[in-house]
């Protein structure tokens, strides 16, 4: 965690949008396409982490996959450190491909099965050539995320998930990157892990002055890493702001859902009856323009069905809900999560 903001943020997400055909030959006939980032800005400073947050389904693996290009936006634009990288060919984006690596969920698969993790990380490390020889640079990088130099001839199935996810972390980091976005990089971890594995992130970003992008559902990890919160719902932020405002006083009514189903100590009947979000995400109907959580939202109302802007409700605090926007929802100090990891994909 870092205090230090910059002016130009790192990286700066405006109307980005992505639209996915519905999977399969059945659903194509008669779905209709699947808007899953639909209009997001975003904007991350050098050194911080933001969480991006939000049930299953909500978009944050599509949005993490825009930033590294896996995924090309349909529209808007992305742009790291002053440029634009949709705009860039595959030749002028590759030293940006170095400064702007990926963390996935699943380390096993994430490495080639057939190759060392030693040969894995140097080919990646040979993208940002320097002078140090290339065995040393790996045994540094090893013995930076805690491996000993061993681990560099075992190949992946001869490590725990908790030692390969170390190693997913030292072949982000051969390439001296800026940005780390990271999804889910914990959440197929023993629950012993978790917590080391992040002291580690968390320890990496102090020494390199990285940026990280966090997908996560694990609250514990927002809370531990993260400068600032972004809670997305249905390919909307909903909800956005310092991780202190988002869990201390959460003002749409989505983020309160969220926060009360993560908190098992604190129900009662009222509050389950005021806050409790009901049912599972659903598709939007084309012509919809309202708030998107209406039908599963205890506070709707007919004006909910009114497109909702994203308003500032304090410097850098915003939330997409006319109610939150006219201070209906306010300082209602909510439960904090103190309880271990939940899927919040189950809300219900
Ligand atoms: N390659 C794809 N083709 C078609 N639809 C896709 C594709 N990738 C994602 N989607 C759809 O886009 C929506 C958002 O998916 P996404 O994986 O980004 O959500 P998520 O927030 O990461 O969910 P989770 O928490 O389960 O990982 C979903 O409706 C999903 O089915
Ligand atoms: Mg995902």
């Amino acid at each position: 965690m870092s205090s230090r903001v910059d002016e130009r943020p790192l990286l700066e997400l405006r109307g980005v949008r992505k639209t996915f055909a519905p999977r399969g030959r059945r659903a194509r006939r008669t779905a209709s396409a699947v808007a899953a980032v639909d209009g997001i800005d975003l904007a991350l400073q050098a050194g911080t982490t933001t969480a991006l947050v939000g049930e299953s389904g909500s978009g944050k693996s599509t949005l993490a996959r825009l930033i590294v290009r896996l995924h090309d936006a349909d529209e808007g634009t992305i742009t790291f450190d002053g440029q634009e990288i949709q705009a860039l060919d595959e030749k002028a984006f590759r030293p940006l491909r170095r400064r702007v690596q990926m963390v996935f969920q699943n380390p096993l698969t994430s490495f080639d099965p057939s190759q060392t993790i030693g040969a894995s990380i140097l080919e990646t490390m040979r993208l940002a050539p320097d002078d140090e020889p290339e065995q040393e640079r790996l045994g540094r990088l090893l013995s930076e995320v805690g491996l000993s130099p061993r681990f560099a001839g075992l190949r992946p199935r001869e490590m725990s998930g908790g030692e390969l996810q170390r190693a997913g972390i030292a072949r982000a980091l051969s390439v001296r990157p800026d940005l780390v976005v990271m999804d889910e990089p914990t959440s197929a971890l023993d629950m012993s892990i978790q917590g080391q594995v992040l002291e580690l992130l968390a320890d990496l970003q102090r020494r390199h002055r990285l940026t990280y992008l966090l997908v996560t559902h694990d609250l514990r990890a927002v809370r531990m890493m993260a400068d600032r919160v972004v809670v997305m719902y249905l390919g909307q932020v909903v909800e956005e702001g310092p991780t202190e405002a988002v869990f201390g006083d959460p003002r749409h009514p989505y983020t309160r859902g969220l926060l009360y189903a993560y908190d098992l100590s604190g129900r009662d009947e009222e509050r389950d009856r005021d806050v409790r979000i009901r049912g599972s995400l659903r598709t939007p109907r084309p012509g919809d323009v309202g708030c998107r959580l209406v039908g599963r939202c205890p506070l709707s109302a007919d004006r909910c069905g009114e497109p909702q802007a994203l308003a500032e409700l304090a410097p850098g605090h915003r939330a997409r809900c006319w109610r939150a926007a006219e201070g209906q929802i306010a300082g209602d100090r909510q439960p904090h999560a103190t309880t271990d990891p939940t899927d919040l994909g189950e809300l219900t």
